[in-house]
């Protein structure tokens, strides 16, 4: 089973998700058709790029896992627009000052003093972020009760950090969306490609709480988890 890339299609008619109600890749295309240089972090195998139509003149994008290097690369090349395979610590492979957007969306960690460093005076920082206990009911069901733990993607303290960072916070915008899996297999293939929601899954340590969970599903007609979204827009000031 190929979980490479971040193209869900593979999914259809097995599982759904709700999408956010602001439609993040038109609201990103619009300011890339505004921007002179920006860079697209974290950005899996290119997928939601490649649906833009207008770059700006400097458009780089980077990704850390190799499979989806390769995925990105290929995808976003031909289009004019860079690949740079990079850590996914910091530091981002760029000078000061460097693009005027910077753009993410679903990082797995967001380093906001990097960002800041690399956008120029009135520069914007605009992404969509996973937010507080996405996906709760599906880790808490293989994992059990989990402990309130870290607060990172609450968006308070997500706005702490990119205020500390010298950013301006101008949105930070949650939603919960329904998520529904209508089989095993789906949940399966959820998991193996969404790594950090049960981090410790393989199919064999977790075989009886699969067992439960097909029964579950043939009972009801499927299994009903909630992801959550937080669409961020960020300033560095003049
Ligand atoms: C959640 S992905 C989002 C990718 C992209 N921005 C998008 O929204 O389509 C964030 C990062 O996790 C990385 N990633 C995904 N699956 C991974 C895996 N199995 N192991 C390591 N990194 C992974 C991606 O390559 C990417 O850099």
């Amino acid at each position: 089973m190929d979980v490479s890339g971040w193209d869900f299609s593979w999914l259809d008619g097995r599982a759904s998700e709700q999408r956010p109600s602001w439609g993040y890749q038109r609201l990103l295309a619009e300011r890339l058709a505004e921007a002179s240089a920006a860079l697209d972090i974290q950005t899996g195998g290119g997928e939601l790029l490649a649906g833009v139509s207008v770059f700006p003149a400097t458009m780089v994008a980077t990704e850390s896992w190799p499979p989806n290097v390769r995925l990105a690369t290929a995808r976003l090349h031909p289009r004019g627009v860079v690949v740079v395979a990079d850590t996914s610590e910091p530091l981002l492979p760029f000078g000061d000052e460097a693009f005027d957007l910077v753009s993410s969306r679903h990082p797995a960690t967001v380093w906001w003093t990097e960002i800041a460093r690399v956008l120029r005076p009135s520069g914007m920082y605009f992404a969509q972020h996973v937010g507080p206990l996405s996906n709760v009911e599906l880790y808490e069901f293989f994992l059990g009760s989990q402990p309130p733990g870290s607060q990172a993607r609450d968006r308070n303290v997500e706005a702490g950090a990119a205020r500390a960072a010298g950013l301006a916070v101008i949105e930070m915008r949650v939603e919960r969306l329904r998520v529904e899996f209508f089989d095993i297999g789906a949940v399966v293939y959820f998991l193996r490609k969404v790594i950090w929601t049960v981090p410790d899954f393989s199919v064999d340590r977790y075989r009886g709480q699969l067992r439960d969970l097909h029964r579950r599903i043939e009972d009801d007609g499927s299994f009903v988890s909630h992801s959550s979204r937080v669409l961020v827009e960020a300033r560095k000031p003049a």
